[in-house]
């Protein structure tokens, strides 16, 4: 293995070491909070219609999400071509057809004008593969979820022809257990998916933002412009331009920037460029599902992309579902000190200092609103705290009540397996952290529910 691999898993693990020391598992230390208002404007004023949400309140949630937390998303639309490379319509002994398709991002602007340097060189591309299965027994267009993988699409399935990220050989070293073929198809119960007549769309989060802090590089962040430029406007809030955390070498990036979690969010609206041209995919019935760390990005996707119509959060914890002022697990200091490259750095401001951050985890759950939206936890991940991860489920329940909408009544806990199918969702089940078929089961049913399947 290479000597900066070998520092680098040294750093995690000292890091999360370190972390798990301090970590409070016990509800009576919970501190006092108060939430941050959902329906009040930062004026003071209150917001009581779907107008004043829409028009005042939400886009002031959504700017300070991008700023303090995720990043801004940028605004620039960059070249991405599609290429089928293989299509069986016989997959899954015949009842789906899969279909691998090449993304190439390019710094090219979408209308063919140069890139960030002013011009286009071979390496300002990046590659991803999506992964495609629709079911073959289907009347008219099918829903799809939409979903990425961690160790790449032929960790997913037993089939041969699918093929390895692109991006793995950056992240993991050749022969560790993510390349072994259906090394995670527990996680993606496809032909029960495919049985109750969904599509599924997956890729590898690598290839969009290899997960390493080293990566940004090889992300698709540098595609856009502006990146790590010189140019690039300070952040006037903190008058700086830079805590120099992630940025590369003399050049800063902005403590807004976006960084992992903003990138894997824009990668799965990109999935979703693709599925509206695929004449077998009902684009108005497109759900997205993340686990863990990609629980986190599906809810941020979800805020920022309206066709998401079902937004799935997975066991998603700190920086997902989970309310932050409760510092129940995983809290803002350790997530940043453990994976710098997922958020901004102006949310490192908020380390050890949760009350002071302008907003909460319920707050991004609201912003799904009139969509559906749906939270699950597991009774063991203490780490992602079941609790602040049901309650902010709870807690946007006050904008979906403005839509006239159905929410979470009680802020009591379901019991295990009781899943509660408003138009908000939730469940807890027993066991550790991970995807199993009972969560799938539920997500089915709240698709179907929401789709009229
Ligand atoms: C770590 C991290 C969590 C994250 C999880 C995952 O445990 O601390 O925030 O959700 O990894 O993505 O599996």
């Amino acid at each position: 293995m290479k000597r900066d691999a070998w520092i680098l898993i040294a750093w995690l693990c000292a890091s999360m070491l370190l972390a798990q020391h301090n970590v409070n598992y016990d509800e009576e230390k919970v501190p006092k909070y108060v939430l941050p208002e959902l329906l009040q404007l930062q004026n003071g004023e209150k917001v009581t219609s779907v107008e004043q949400w829409e028009k005042q309140r939400r886009p002031e949630i959504m700017e300070l999400f991008a700023s303090e937390v995720y990043g801004r998303t940028p605004t620039d639309r960059i070249k991405v071509t599609y290429e089928t490379i293989t299509e069986n319509p016989n997959a899954l002994k015949g009842k789906a057809t899969t279909r691998q398709v090449r993304f190439t991002f390019s710094s090219e602007g979408e209308n063919g004008d140069k890139g960030r340097n002013g011009s286009v060189s071979e390496d300002e591309t990046r590659e991803a593969i999506l992964l495609l299965y629709i079911p073959n027994k289907r009347k008219g267009k099918v829903p799809v979820f939409v979903g990425y993988n961690y160790n790449g699409n032929h960790s997913i399935t037993h089939d041969i022809k699918v093929l390895y990220p692109p991006t793995l050989h950056l992240v993991e070293e050749l022969g560790s257990p993510a390349w072994e073929r259906d090394n995670q198809t527990r996680r993606w119960p496809l032909e029960i998916i495919i049985d109750r007549g969904y599509a599924i769309a997956t890729m590898c989060y690598h290839d969009i933002f290899p997960d390493n802090p080293s990566m940004k590089e090889r992300s698709v962040i540098p595609l856009f412009t502006g990146y790590s430029s010189n140019n690039r406007p300070t952040n006037e809030k903190t008058g700086s331009g830079s805590t120099g955390t992630t940025g590369q070498d003399s050049s800063q990036s902005a403590s807004d920037e976006w960084q992992a979690i903003g990138a894997w969010a824009w990668g799965s609206s990109r999935i979703v460029d693709y599925l509206e041209t695929q004449k077998e995919i009902d684009s108005d019935k497109i759900a997205i599902m993340g686990h863990s760390r990609q629980g986190k990005a599906a809810l941020w996707a979800g805020a920022q992309d309206e066709r998401f119509k079902v937004v799935i959060s997975n066991d998603s914890g700190c920086g997902g579902a989970a309310l932050f002022r409760r510092e129940f697990g995983e809290t803002i200091e350790i997530i940043n000190n453990t994976f710098p490259h997922w958020f901004c750095d102006n949310f490192q401001k908020y380390n050890k200092r949760e009350p002071s951050l302008p907003i909460d985890q319920h707050q991004l759950i609201a912003l799904i609103a009139p969509r559906k939206a749906y939270v699950a936890s597991a009774n063991e991940d203490l780490w992602a705290d079941p609790k602040g991860e049901f309650l902010s489920a709870y807690h946007a329940g006050p904008v979906y009540r403005l839509y006239a909408l159905s929410a979470i009544d009680s802020d009591t806990m379901p019991k295990l397996h009781a899943p509660i199918m408003e138009d908000i969702g939730y469940h807890i089940r027993a066991g550790k952290h991970d995807v199993t078929d009972y969560d799938w089961k539920c997500y089915l049913d709240f698709a179907d529910k929401h789709f009229k399947k």
